[in-house]
């Protein structure tokens, strides 16, 4: 029997659950839930993701302690995921005593053995905000191509990589302000000293794929790593400094540590040293491939120093792109959980995920008619059927009571079950899941073709027998086929297992079980029903508005911070009042329009649209950190090469708008029809995303 701590990262608690981290903890929950029905020991600890300087400005402008803050994010996450049968053991938070106490602990043991440096540096400092600020929090022209608005550390239009000193008219996105250099200490973790030991233990922890990856970063040498930070600052104060905090990657992946520690001392604490310090135990990470080098690098480093026990393996996966493109705010592809859960079957994901996922680091697209088409075809037209035509349109008719026992051909295809079960559990075990549901599938497939070649539904007339015969071969093919699908879909299958009226819940261990002599089924109850593509779009649809109603308010408070959130809702008193008069005279207040955003877009790109003869789809950059999406009607009048460099005017804070091809984010504004039709152009030089006044 294995040992297993199994974990996903620590979700930020800056923001909801979306899609993409459940890429992640399905593909965790579906190994760790594997692992259990094969009846190993298994454990899966996760937590939020609580410290450092974002979310300390989110809590500020919430009004909230950034305590009171996580402990909300905290809930609505932990919500989330069990809306979707994430099963942990604990999830817990990084804002923990076992956490600090593990952090103090490991650092120390750093120092003690002369793996802390301390340096000066200069970073920007902003007077007004009283903190230095970490490189997304400045703005400012990059120093290579001279686009404005850029961050600290990258251009999004060049793509160069910098350092926030280097930016041209820098600026805090806290409060405006213009930051200043100024020097202060850092402690810093010498990770060169772990060189060695990062060698060898690479070598086990990591696919061979990573490590190549990981080699060039160990020729070129390790640098030291900065784990401090200075007040003010949401974290844990550094033991023996003053005004200094660590870093939040420092404590992050002690939140692992923290969050089983805190397990383990409800049930038997000496447990928890199994996995942590005498190596009887695995650990295994679940992780996605931006943070590789944090845990690959830093945190086997840390455990070393600390003397704790090294991951066993650090599984890494790909990001989920939607409809084929990178999940976006303003396009409404960044799905929040709850959204999704609103409209859809969370089984549906899980189950889509897993026909997707292998163990390699490829990126997965969730699109539309694919994912429909995997639950609508597979769970509910292949898998279903067979329990819905067997249990609810036939055993009814015999009393609902099974034979007394298998026949030949019957065993003949349990055989061909268990066949496919040896291979799905080493699917499953080595995250080859998208072969573990093609030989699932593939059995689902002989079950209703025996069913199919021996029509039942006819010999009951002649031969009700014989049909009992039939539904009782089959059905004891189906109780595997419930087991193996059970990581993949656990409530369909926990319907399964009621309408089978099984005593003892299927796991992998007793797949080869046979259904009782003279068993009685349940009465039919629908397990799964199909989803079409309405609700599909309506769950973008809202994202979309979602995504277009928080933007106002995020505007108001960059500038503001302390009192945007007030004179927001200040401003929307007046016009109120007199809202009755105005509608008479047919004139609007400066308040009214205000309420629309006319702002300066350019025109990236311009195309046809297949099967649309009035539309054009533009890419539109209305100064945001992606282009909006438009279908304008204006074909008759433009060719989409004419286009490309026009900065025109468009309405920017419509709500976004679901279309046959696609969602429209924005209005271009013309007038004129057809042919004749023109669009308001700039007259001189403007900036994308400027207000029309
Ligand atoms: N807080 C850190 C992790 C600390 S672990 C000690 C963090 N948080 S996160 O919320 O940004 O991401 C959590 C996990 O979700 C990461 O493993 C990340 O790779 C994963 N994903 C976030 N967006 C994703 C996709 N779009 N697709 C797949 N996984 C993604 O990083
Ligand atoms: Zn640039």
């Amino acid at each position: 029997m294995r040992k297993l701590l199994v974990t996903s990262a620590l979700p930020y608690a800056n923001g909801p659950i979306h899609l993409g981290h459940l890429v992640e903890t399905i593909q965790t929950d579906i190994w760790v839930r594997f692992q259990k029905l094969c009846g190993h020991e298994a454990y899966y600890f996760c937590a939020d993701d609580t410290h450092g300087t974002p979310i300390m400005i989110a809590a500020k402008k919430a009004g909230k302690t950034p305590e009171e803050f996580t402990a909300e994010i905290q809930k609505q996450h932990y919500r989330d995921f069990n809306g979707f049968f994430i099963n942990f053991d604990n999830y817990y938070t990084t804002n923990a005593p076992e956490n600090r106490e593990f952090s103090e602990l490991i650092y120390e043991a750093a120092k003690k053995k002369g793996n802390i440096a301390r340096k000066t540096i200069r970073q920007l400092y902003s007077e007004v905000d009283g903190m230095f600020l970490p490189d997304r929090f400045v703005k400012g022209t990059c120093p290579k191509c001279k686009s404005p608005e850029q961050y600290g550390d990258s251009c999004e239009v060049c793509g160069s990589t910098y350092s926030p000193t280097d930016l041209i008219d820098p600026k805090s996105t806290v409060s405006g302000d213009t930051p200043v250099l100024k020097e202060t200490d850092h402690l810093f973790f010498k990770l060169g000293d772990y060189q060695k030991f990062l060698e060898t233990w690479l070598g086990k922890g990591v696919s061979p794929g990573i490590k190549r990856k990981l080699d060039e970063w160990l020729t070129d040498g390790l640098r030291d790593w900065d784990i401090s930070r200075d007040a003010p600052y949401f974290g844990f104060a550094i033991p023996g400094e003053k005004d200094k905090f660590f870093y939040v990657w420092l404590d992050a992946p002690i939140g692992y540590m923290a969050s089983s520690r805190n397990f383990f001392n409800q049930n038997d604490p000496s447990r928890w040293d199994e996995f942590w310090k005498d190596g009887s135990g695995e650990i295994h990470h679940f992780i996605g491939k931006d943070i590789v080098y944090f845990h690959t690098l830093f945190w086997p480093a840390l455990l070393e120093a600390g003397g704790f026990q090294k991951p066993a393996r650090v599984h890494v996966h790909g990001f989920l792109t939607v409809n084929g493109e990178k999940m976006s705010k303003s396009r409404g592809t960044l799905v929040r959980a709850e959204n999704y859960l609103k409209h859809m079957e969370p089984e549906a994901l899980r189950y889509f995920y897993a026909s997707k996922l292998g163990p390699g680091l490829d990126d997965l697209d969730l699109s539309r008619d694919d994912f429909l088409s995997r639950w609508n075809a597979d769970i509910v037209g292949n898998i279903t059927n067979i329990y819905s035509r067997l249990c609810g349109g036939i055993l009814p008719k015999l009393g609902s009571t099974l034979s007394k026992s298998i026949s030949k051909e019957g065993t003949a295809l349990k055989k061909e079950g268990m066949a496919a079960a040896d291979k799905v559990k080493q699917h499953f075990d080595t995250l080859e899941y998208a072969k573990a549901i093609k030989e699932i599938s593939a059995f689902a497939d002989s079950i209703n073709r025996f069913v199919a070649s021996k029509e039942p539904w006819k010999t009951i007339k002649t031969n009700p027998e014989e049909a009992r015969q039939v539904v009782t071969d089959a059905l004891n093919s189906a109780r595997i086929l419930a087991g193996l699908l059970k990581p993949v879909v656990p409530s369909f299958v926990r319907g399964v297992e009621n309408l089978l009226n099984l005593k003892e819940e299927i796991t992998f261990q007793n797949l080869d079980q046979k259904l009782p002599s003279e068993h009685i089924i349940h009465p039919y109850r629908n397990l799964a029903g199909r989803m079409d593509e309405k609700v599909f779009d309506a769950m973008l649809e809202e994202e979309a508005r979602l995504a277009a109603a928080e933007k106002p308010a995020a505007s108001a408070e960059k500038t503001a911070p302390e009192t945007g959130a007030k004179s927001q809702s200040k401003a929307s008193e007046k016009p109120a009042e007199k809202a009755g008069d105005q509608a008479k005279s047919g004139l609007i207040s400066i308040e009214d329009l205000e309420k629309v955003e006319l702002r300066a877009g350019r025109i990236l790109h311009a195309e046809l649209v297949e099967g649309a003869d009035k539309l054009l789809r533009v890419e539109l950059d209305v100064g945001e950190a992606e282009p909006r999406q438009v279908f304008a009607g204006i074909r008759a009048a433009y060719k989409p090469e004419d286009l490309t460099g026009l900065t025109v005017a468009c309405v920017a804070n419509l709500i976004p708008r679901k279309m046959k091809f696609g969602i429209s984010s924005a209005m271009l504004l013309a007038s004129g029809k057809d042919a004749e039709l023109t669009l308001y152009t700039a007259h001189r030089q403007a900036k994308p995303g400027d207000r029309l006044k």
